[in-house]
């Protein structure tokens, strides 16, 4: 018998893609960014004094959300930073759903969001996306009495950006916050920062994980109207972002030019994949992020494990709409290059 809460004994919990340690393998399964962090990273780790992790960071972040709001027009008091944006993505669900409450997002989207609301004691609400995974125009309706809607977008695993029309519509429209996770954005055409200043209801996250090539940092900033940010600040850790993150994360976000440089090359990179791709018969739907979701013409799972076994790693999802696609993260040139090498090996293998 556990002595967890039951609403945690009887979950199994998030599982985020694979680490491995066992081989190196090109990889392709975490959309992590595979260009290097900006030089005045490694410049600011260079100038780091190790004496000064004797004290407690920062517990306000405050010089990190002022470097972060600058470039939308917006003051530190407009901004939340987070240990990632999952922490941000905790501290939602714990400031906006009660136990016993509901919590809304997409299907398909990031497996994450109902974790979230099986960890609170909270009621999930699935909005379907239709066939071409686009946000439906009644999504304020679909998520009825849930108090916080979490809206991907662009969306993960599927890539597509949801019409910036339906967005305001749903944010007009819903009753309680619409959190709006862009942890992609930059790797797409246009964004919803503006939405902040319009609706007092929405909350946009985004993280120097995927274009700033910070994963192993855990650095997410959230943008809202002050009353909003006011309210997640008390559910907060003291100390969510520790203070190495605070210095690195800030010498990162004040490169920006060098993170759209890198965007940039991914991009191409993205587009000529895609156009391959669709060259050795496999679907996808249009990308605005740095993977792509891809239907191959031969068995997903089967192709997945292949891959594996050839030194590729991607990401397969054994859920509803998605079992037939692998979602590839965007490498460098060249890891994509042997990537394809290697797909059209498998694919011209008697017998598929
Ligand atoms: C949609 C989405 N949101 C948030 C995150 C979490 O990012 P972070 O590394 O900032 O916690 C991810 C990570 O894969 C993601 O795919």
């Amino acid at each position: 018998m556990s002595l967890a809460r039951a609403s945690i004994a009887r979950i199994a919990g998030y599982v985020p893609g694979e680490q491995p340690r066992d081989r190196s393998y090109i990889k392709l399964n975490t959309n992590e960014n595979p260009y290097p962090p900006s030089p005045r990273v490694a410049a600011a780790l260079h100038a780091f004094d190790p004496a000064r992790l004797r004290l407690y960071s920062e517990p306000l972040s405050l010089e990190l959300r002022q470097t972060a709001t600058a470039p939308f027009g917006l003051t530190a008091d407009w901004a939340i930073c987070g240990n990632g944006s999952d922490d941000l993505l905790t501290i939602a669900v714990r400031t906006f759903v009660d136990q016993g409450g509901k919590l809304a997002y997409p299907e398909p989207s990031y497996s994450l969001y109902p974790v979230l609301a099986d960890l609170q004691g909270a009621g999930r609400v699935p909005v379907d996306l239709d066939a071409d995974f686009e946000l439906p125009d009644d999504a304020a309706c679909r998520a009825g009495d849930a108090t916080l809607l979490i809206l991907c977008r662009p969306n993960a695993p599927t890539g597509n950006a949801f019409r910036l029309e339906t967005m305001h519509r749903v944010c007009r429209e819903f009753r309680g916050v619409v959190w709006i996770d862009e942890a992609y954005v930059d790797f797409a055409d246009d964004h919803c920062v503006d939405f902040v200043r319009q609706y007092p209801n929405v909350v946009v996250s985004r993280t120097v994980s995927k274009s700033y090539s910070l994963a192993g940092l855990r650095l997410g900033v959230a943008f809202a109207q002050p009353h909003l940010i006011a309210e997640m600040m008390k559910a907060k850790d003291s100390y969510n972002v520790d203070l190495l993150t605070q210095v690195l994360g800030k010498a990162a976000l004040e490169d920006r030019d060098y993170m759209l440089g890198n965007v940039r090359r991914l991009r191409a990179t993205r587009d000529r994949l895609c156009a391959e791709l669709r060259g050795l018969g496999f679907e996808i739907p249009p990308s605005q992020t740095n993977f792509v979701l891809a239907k191959p013409p031969v068995p997903a799972d089967g192709l997945f494990r292949e891959l594996r076994q050839r030194g590729f790693l991607v990401r397969y999802f054994d859920l509803d709409r998605v079992r037939d696609y692998i979602r590839i993260t965007i490498g460098t040139d060249a890891d994509m290059a042997a990537f394809l090498r290697t797909v059209a090996d498998i694919l011209r293998e008697p017998g598929r």
